[in-house]
């Protein structure tokens, strides 16, 4: 059965930083209902939200207290509604974030919770008793450095905390938790959302005895406390897909709702989250992409890998950049963040965009004073300041780029002046119009949207790949180096014509299937369809 997702990229908002509409610095919901028409324009399907619900921000929205209500930062229901109905009456899709493993500490529930051991709502979150000599239960560390273990004082226990100690851990073995937790769902299905992106949803049960984890061998100092172990009880547990599985029903209940989950898993253990018969979610994220060395070789294994690997009823995607890692033009480079974009947009399988990337935002540095990534903050030396992924879009040349009418939440870039949708919208050879183009050219071709995958070749210089359904056959060749390069292409793609190319005036293949690709080069092309697959 064909998707919605099939055909469609998803883009991502970090709503704190697309468009302030209050002059607070800080981007807001209304702000993104202004922006819809840039949205539409670029191609995507889908938007899917980073958490805009009502949460004290020591994890910047990743930290619920009320899963039903709009932070004040960011407006109000109406505000939601009316983002909602327009987003819908642009063609798009919206998509929410739901964050399930934890609560905020200044939740209901947790309050409730913590008050005494015999709470009705203490075992809603996961409390322990001391270790024999007083310590905390067993040696699981937090994700944001340290215990993952918070001792409280007045009930003499200890709560779990896979994040900030103000971001406890719900108790997802409790039948009670997760019907209050489908409900929540329930609550936005029934608003018209068209689905979720659920964070860390592998974490959500933890092994039952809480046996410490193994020491990672290639831990050293130098890397987060999170990897001194492996996390082998803590996490992707066998019974958390009876919880999927449950979500998905509630989905299900819904026609056309998409289900994607969070996983930061090694591909065999990914798959495993589309469920035996896809009962799992619709997409669990691969993010694969995020930091594979840019290496035609590499990839085109990691690919081959993936493909292999996904199972007949589950769906591919692809991810280049997101809030906590690294985006894309700061780890390759202007050049190679265009050839990237290519790869996303030309692979099998759903792709999903981080805003901003579309104009290419690089490395931004953030002044010590302007630091508000928890995690950097807790382990200053060893992660990454996400902040730096986090910066505000850039829309013109207006002051603060538009962006705001005061001086944002977090730095802009020093190009700004040069780096904005108005600049780039005026230059054809731009990452803008690079990806509005590609998106475009997906739309028109079959192939690129639900053909199959299959290397072609992979060199030092160039990954080569083609893309074909019975009727169609498109190559994809990636120069992702800065030096010129020469490819022999199969002869179905002899003679064969250019649709696109990153750079203007590239030459065919010659009738033996030759081809040069200049240094940053992306070229797709129509190959003889139906011959020599
Ligand atoms: C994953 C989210 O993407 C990240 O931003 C957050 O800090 C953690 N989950 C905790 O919710
Ligand atoms: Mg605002």
């Amino acid at each position: 059965m064909t998707r919605w997702w099939h055909d469609e990229a998803i883009y991502q908002i970090y709503p704190r930083s697309f468009q302030d509409s209050d002059g607070d610095g800080v981007g807001d919901l209304e702000g993104i209902r202004r922006r819809l028409p840039h949205i539409a324009e670029l191609g995507v399907g889908a938007i899917w939200l980073s958490p805009i619900f009502l949460s004290p921000m020591r994890d910047y929205g990743y930290d619920i207290a009320d899963y039903r209500a709009i932070d004040p930062l960011f407006g109000d229901m109406e505000d939601f509604d009316r983002l909602l109905e327009e987003t819908h009456a642009q063609g798009l899709k919206l998509l929410l974030d739901f964050v399930p493993n934890h609560t905020s500490d200044e939740h209901e529930w947790f309050k409730e919770s913590a008050k005494s051991r015999e709470n009705p709502r203490r075992d809603w979150y996961i409390w322990k008793d001391p270790a024999p000599d007083g310590g905390p239960p067993n040696n699981w560390q937090s994700n944001f450095g340290g215990s993952a273990w918070e001792w409280d004082e007045a009930t003499g226990q200890y709560y779990y905390h896979a994040f900030l100690k103000s971001q406890p851990d719900l108790n997802w073995r409790n039948p009670a938790v997760r019907s209050a937790m489908l409900d929540h769902l329930r609550f936005w299905l029934d608003k018209g959302v068209d689905g979720f992106r659920v964070d860390v949803i592998w974490h959500l049960i933890k092994d039952a005895q809480f046996r410490d984890n193994p020491p990672n061998p290639d831990w050293h100092p130098g890397r987060p406390d999170i990897d001194r172990y492996l996390q082998t009880h803590s996490a992707d547990q066998p019974e958390v897909h009876g919880v999927i599985a449950e979500m998905r029903a509630v989905i299900d209940a819904y026609p056309g709702r998409l289900l994607i989950g969070e996983i930061y898993l090694p591909i065999e253990r990914l798959v495993t989250y589309y469920g035996e018969a896809g009962e799992g979610v619709h997409l669990p994220f691969n993010f694969q992409l995020l930091s594979a060395a840019w290496e035609p070789q590499h990839l085109a294994a990691l690919i081959d890998e993936y493909e292999e690997a996904v199972p007949g009823h589950g769906w591919p995607n692809w991810v280049l950049s997101n809030h906590d890692q690294p985006r894309i033009a700061a780890r390759v480079g202007e050049a190679q963040a265009k050839v990237a974009a290519m790869l996303l947009l030309t692979l099998r399988g759903t792709p999903t965009l981080y805003y901003g990337d579309e104009i290419g935002i690089g490395q931004v540095e953030i002044p010590a004073d302007r630091i508000h990534d928890p995690w950097a903050k807790q382990e200053p030396d060893t992660s990454f300041n996400r902040d730096k992924a986090r910066t505000p879009m850039q829309w013109s040349e207006a002051e603060h780029a538009g962006f705001s009418t005061q001086e944002p939440w977090l730095p802009l870039t020093d190009d700004r002046a040069g780096r904005n949708v108005a600049a780039l919208a005026r230059d054809n050879s731009s990452i803008l119009c690079l990806y509005r183009a590609l998106l475009g050219l997906r739309r028109q071709e079959e192939a690129l949207r639900t053909g199959s995958y299959r290397l072609l070749c992979a060199d030092e210089s160039v990954l080569a790949y083609e893309r074909c359904t019975a009727e169609s056959r498109i190559g994809v060749v990636l120069n992702m180096t800065d030096r010129p390069a020469e490819i022999v292409l199969p002869d179905r793609f002899g003679g064969a014509e250019v649709l696109f190319g990153i750079l203007p005036g590239a030459d065919r293949p010659s009738g033996d299937g030759r081809l040069s690709v200049r240094p940053g080069d992306g070229i797709i092309l129509r190959g003889k369809a139906g011959e020599g697959s």
